[in-house]
Order: structure tokens, then sequence, then C-alpha cells
């Protein structure tokens, strides 16, 4: 069972979390929010994904950004982490999904693999520290100007985390 790990400020990522659960399948990934998380939870799953919007400038959502501190008590060798991240590429143009980059180095300085980087292409913002290389180190939605593309991006990033674990 795959664990989708979401912080939620005002339910953008909690509803976008909800559609990559869904867009898994039935009884693949179960969904829990980071705000009532046990860290056990993280011990025991070797298949996570971790989804976080970015508040302040770069921050991680607060929920995300109290429990992060734990994430040093687990050994990630032997787990797969797929990440997501919301942003507003409009307003926050410097900063957009920032966040997401301090999963990543967490998961990465723990041992644990990273899988699901995405291109950068059909976004418009000057800066992110979400980008390693010329990709995004997860998955980017936009659900303040791009909804439009959500669905289809949801889409195809299950589809590449599913075949890259299979
Ligand atoms: C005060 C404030 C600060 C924000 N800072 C950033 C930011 O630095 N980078 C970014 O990409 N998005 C930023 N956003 C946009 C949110 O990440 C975006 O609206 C997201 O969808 C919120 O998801 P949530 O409701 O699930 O927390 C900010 C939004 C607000 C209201």
């Amino acid at each position: 069972m795959i664990a989708v790990i979401y912080g939620s400020s005002t339910l953008n990522t909690e509803y976008s979390a909800q559609r990559i659960q869904s867009a898994f399948g039935d009884g693949i990934a179960d969904l829990h929010n980071v705000k009532h998380l046990e860290i056990e939870l993280v011990r025991e799953r070797n298949y996570l994904v971790f989804i976080s919007s970015t508040w302040g400038t770069g921050d991680l959502q607060d929920d995300w950004e109290l429990f992060f501190p734990r994430l040093d008590e687990v050994d990630f060798h032997g787990k797969t982490v797929g990440l997501v991240g919301l942003g507003d590429q409009e307003n926050y143009p410097d900063t957009f999904c920032d966040s997401i980059s301090l999963l990543y180095d967490k998961v990465i300085e723990r041992g644990g693999t990273v899988i699901g980087a995405t291109p950068t292409e059909g976004y418009s913002f000057s800066r992110s520290k979400a980008i390693r290389g010329n990709r995004f180190v997860g998955l980017v939605l936009d659900e303040d100007s791009q909804a439009d593309r959500s669905d289809e991006r949801i889409r195809e990033w299950v589809a590449a985390y599913r075949g890259a674990v299979e």
C-alpha cells in the first residue's frame, strides 16, 4: 500500500491528494493528513508520496513544517518516495513550489530514493528550488492559475510512479 501523505491549509492540496489517491486505483494507496500522522506509518511503509503546498516565501505548509523534524527519526534506505508540490506561479514566481525541495533533500540525506521528476515546460515562473538538473523533483500542480491542467498532470505522474515501482 502506498501512503499518500499531505498537508493542506486552504484545501487545494487535500483535494489534489484525493485525486492522486484515486488515480492510483482501488486499494493501491491510502490517504493521510500530516496533521494527524504518526511517525510509525512512515517507518512501516516502503512506498510513499509526500504532498505539500508552499507558504510564506518558500516554506512548507504549516502542518508539514511541524512534522518535518520527525523525518530525522526514519531510515529511508529501501524507501521510494514521490513528491508533489502545490504552488502559485503567477503570484509567487520566485519561490514557485520551493517547499518540496526541503522534502527532497531530507529523503535523499536519509538514504531514500525519490522518483517522479517532471519537466518544467508548460509553467511560467522565474525561480524554483524544486528544480534539480533541469527538472522538478516531483509533480508540480498549480490550482490557482493552471487548475485545468491538473487532471492530466496527475494522470501522467501516477502512471509514471506505478511504472517505476511495478
Ligand atoms: C500567503 C501565501 C503565501 C504563499 N507562498 C507561496 C510561495 O512562496 N510559493 C508558491 O509556489 N506558492 C505560494 N502560495 C500559493 C499556495 O501554495 C497555493 O495557493 C496552494 O494551492 C495552497 O494549497 P493548500 O490550500 O492546500 O495549502 C502562497 C499562498 C499564500 C496565500
